[in-house]
């Protein structure tokens, strides 16, 4: 990659590490950083253009609904920002559009990827599993007050308990057969096991016989 855009990636990845500092772990620059890592990676096995990818990759969260009081704005400020750069607008439009489209919540009515945006797509999702995955449910569930286990999982007004293994099997669980690249589906296949692994000896240990 020619040196000018090796730059321009350091000068978007300082800008969204200076915009995420205050949001917590799991959704902070931690999760863009593995998310560009792995897309890279990503690349190197499945092709795409990698100037897309990485920017796409460190976009795809700038502006989070979570963080801007339920209105997703990543498309905008990713906008914004390359704009500012002076990113020409072939590049601008198609890192907006991958990062208004690959969202888990947007998938019913997402327009399709490019490889680009399945690369970034299968990356993103790929951090919601494994050990990563693990930490990051936990986290959540520290945030929002929601136990990790709970042995009978139903409130007193009879409603279900929602908990961090339940996610696991309501969402994460469903994230391989999702994948759009071969290799992005191996890697969920390796991350789910672990998963499911961790699932049986956290019941066993919960229930003494581990
Ligand atoms: P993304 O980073 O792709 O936008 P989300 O914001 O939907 O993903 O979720 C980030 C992480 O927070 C997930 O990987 C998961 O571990 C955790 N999480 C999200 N929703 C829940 C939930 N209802 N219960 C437990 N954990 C959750
Ligand atoms: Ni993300």
């Amino acid at each position: 990659m020619a040196s000018i855009q090796r730059e321009l990636i350091e000068q978007v990845s300082s800008i969204v590490q200076s915009r995420l500092a205050d949001q917590g772990a799991g959704h902070g620059f931690d999760h863009i950083q593995r998310v560009w890592k792995t897309g890279r990676k990503l690349q190197s096995m499945c092709g795409g253009d990698l100037l897309v990818i990485e920017l796409a990759a460190l976009l795809h969260d700038i502006g989070d609904a979570k963080f801007h009081d339920g209105k997703e704005c990543s498309k905008q400020f990713s906008i914004e920002i390359l704009n500012q750069l002076g990113v020409d607008e072939v590049t601008v439009n198609h890192v907006a559009q991958i990062v208004d489209n690959i969202s888990f919540r947007k998938r019913a009515s997402a327009e399709s990827l490019s490889l680009e945006g399945q690369v970034v797509q299968d990356a993103d999702r790929l951090d919601a599993l494994g050990a990563v995955g693990i930490v990051r449910t936990i986290e959540f569930g520290a945030a929002f007050d929601q136990p990790f286990y709970d042995p009978n999982p139903v409130l007193s007004t009879g409603e279900p308990q929602k908990t961090g293994i339940g996610h696991f099997h309501e969402k994460l669980f469903k994230l391989r057969d999702l994948m759009n690249t071969d290799a992005g589906r191996e890697m969920a296949k390796a991350r789910e096991d672990f998963m499911r692994s961790f699932i049986c000896q956290f019941e066993l240990e919960c229930t003494g016989e581990g």
